[in-house]
């Protein structure tokens, strides 16, 4: 089958209340798709799904289901005529995780082998996977690139994306017409420009960017800055901070690729993020230049789990799916900071 982009299309956004599938949902539905979001609101509330209606001005359904329920979610399969499904659903703590591995087991295996199990009997052909650069560890050598190995997941969580992307691998394999793409993300940061939706951290965020904007924000005294004796330039960790609009944009290009036919190889895996390694000192004070604010800190020492440095080789992405984060780190800063003041201040 080839689909074209105008035909109405309708893809099946698991997790979708959550935060990068509120943002992707804009994004599909801004590109031309029909989008149906289910989420189980185990980590969101429907604030995200009403800012996701109200930036594009569609009525788009939400259907309240876990995906680990196989009668909850076939109800969506049947209902809807599913072309496509993102995978966004999943339990996303690294620190739980290591606490309640069976949570994460459970929910993040059984919710996807579930999805795959009805795409097959509904005959829908098309998946996209939220997998992670937690994947690949500490790299041996950078920009990390797709075909660099996996290294042993130094959590439950990071295991669950090593196996949903071999459950993946098999399924396509085995099962004629499966077709999967494995976006692996980056760190992904921001906010959609309208400060209609963005990241919507519960309780104490483990992720820098929320922590630095509730600091900012004075809701936290000051951020930890986990370790200040790595080997990079000024000792703090490098990562690869992706644009929430741009890591949007990145499964429209997926998508594309698959519907029409473009992808070579039934499974497919791309790294998404800018290719650019920034440390945390110099994020923190990107973010206080752009927005005129000032974030305490202070040096503490290594967060246990934690790798030194790792950024993406884009290459792949870049030439097969044709997509480039576009926005920049200031950019993301300051719609980060303008969603911090919607939620504080409305
Ligand atoms: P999120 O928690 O904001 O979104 C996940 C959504 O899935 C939530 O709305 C939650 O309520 C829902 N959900 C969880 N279990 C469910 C189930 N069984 N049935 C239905 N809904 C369920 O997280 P996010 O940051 O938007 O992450 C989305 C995906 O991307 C996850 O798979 C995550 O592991 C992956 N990922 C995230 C990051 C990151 O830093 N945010 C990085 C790499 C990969
Ligand atoms: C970034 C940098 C911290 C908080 C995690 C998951 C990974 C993926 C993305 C899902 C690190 C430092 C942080 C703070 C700090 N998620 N930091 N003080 O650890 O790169 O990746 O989210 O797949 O699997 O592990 O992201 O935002 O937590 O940290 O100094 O209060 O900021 O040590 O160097 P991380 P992060």
């Amino acid at each position: 089958k080839i689909y074209r982009v105008g035909i109405f299309i309708t893809i099946l956004v698991t997790g979708g209340a959550g935060y990068i599938g509120s943002h992707t949902a804009v994004e599909l539905v801004g590109t031309g798709y029909g989008v149906v979001i289910a989420d189980d609101l185990s980590n969101a509330d429907m604030s995200a799904v009403e800012g996701v209606r109200a930036i594009s001005g569609k009525d788009i359904p939400f259907v309240k289901a876990d995906c680990c329920d196989e009668k909850e979610m076939e109800e969506i399969f049947r209902e809807y005529g599913i072309d496509a499904v993102i995978h966004f659903a999943a339990s996303k703590s690294v620190e739980e995780s290591v606490r309640e591995p069976l949570k994460y087991y459970r929910n993040n295996i059984l919710s996807f082998a579930t999805v795959l199990g009805l795409m097959r009997t509904y005959g829908v052909e098309h998946m996209v996977f939220s997998s992670s650069a937690t994947v690949y560890g500490q790299p041996d050598a950078l920009p990390v690139t797709e075909s660099a190995p996996r290294k042993p997941a130094n959590s439950p969580y990071g295991n669950t994306k090593q196996i949903c992307e071999d459950i993946l691998r098999d399924s396509i394999s085995a099962y004629d017409g499966m077709k999967g793409v494995a976006l692996r993300y980056f760190n992904p940061i921001g906010a959609h420009p309208s400060a209609l939706i963005g990241e919507l951290p519960r309780g104490v965020p483990a992720n820098l960017v929320p922590f630095i904007t509730q600091t900012a924000a004075g809701i936290r005294e000051r951020l930890h800055i986990f370790g200040g004796d790595y080997s990079t330039p000024d000792g703090t960790a490098l990562r690869d901070y992706i644009d929430i609009m741009d890591l949007a944009k990145a499964h429209v290009a997926a998508l594309d690729r698959m519907l029409n036919g473009k992808n070579k190889g039934r499974y497919e895996v791309f790294n998404i993020g800018t290719g650019v390694p920034l440390s945390v000192l110099r994020l923190v004070r990107t973010f206080e230049r752009v927005n005129g604010v000032a974030v305490p800190y202070k040096i503490t020492g290594r967060r246990a789990g934690d790798v030194e440095a790792v950024w993406a080789d884009t290459s792949l992405a870049n030439i097969e799916l044709g997509w480039k984060a576009s926005r920049s780190i200031e950019d993301s800063l300051a719609s980060a900071w303008d969603w911090e003041k919607h939620l504080r201040y409305g």
